[in-house]
């Protein structure tokens, strides 16, 4: 895994470089589930999507964190998201992980399956997150029995979403 091509596209793709510290302390503290990487025909990383643990009403459901996700300017809008996240939730479905959630815009995740955390009594910590918090299950259990708030892992409390 190229750290240094991680933190490199973070600090450009986000104008504070509160992500790229986010993704190195969940490096550090053994969170990061999963972490899928695009590279050019150099090598050099040009996209990036982070998964990490989430607690669903304190307890741990085996559900995961999709954040940070970035594709550098240049590579934009040929698929590349895309590619990372379909990856991503193929992984961690061989893996038997069971959902994920994600803050971002609904125009873009719809497309992907991901639907309103809301809907399924799922909710975060940040304020006016209602309808950019979303969520996809890989089981189809996955909703049974939980509720809640969705707590991402600790180093998420110092970096702004
Ligand atoms: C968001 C991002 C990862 C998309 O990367 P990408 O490889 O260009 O994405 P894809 O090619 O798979 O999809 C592009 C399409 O997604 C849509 N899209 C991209 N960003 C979007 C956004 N912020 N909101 C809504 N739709 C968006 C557009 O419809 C775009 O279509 P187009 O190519 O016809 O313009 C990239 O723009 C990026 O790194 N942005 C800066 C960091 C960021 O905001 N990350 C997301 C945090 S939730």
């Amino acid at each position: 895994m190229d750290a240094p091509g991680i933190d490199r596209l973070l600090r450009k793709a986000f104008a504070r470089g509160t992500q790229a510290e986010l993704v190195h302390r969940l490096r550090e503290d053994g969170l990061l589930t999963l972490g899928v990487v695009a590279t050019d025909d150099e090598g050099g990383v040009i996209g990036y999507a982070a998964f990490s643990p989430v607690w669903i009403d304190g307890e741990d459901y085996q559900w995961v964190g999709l954040a940070p996700l970035a594709v550098d300017e240049d590579h934009r809008h040929q698929g590349i998201a895309q590619q990372l996240i379909y990856e991503g939730l193929d992984t961690l479905n061989e893996f038997s992980y069971r959902g994920v959630v994600v803050l971002g815009d609904p125009g873009y995740y719809s497309r992907f399956g991901f639907t309103p955390a809301a809907s399924a009594q799922l909710h975060c910590r940040w304020p006016d997150t209602e309808t950019a918090f979303q969520l996809f299950t890989l089981a189809d259990d996955a909703l049974v029995g939980i509720s809640g708030r969705v707590d991402y892992a600790e180093p998420f409390n110092h970096a702004a979403v």
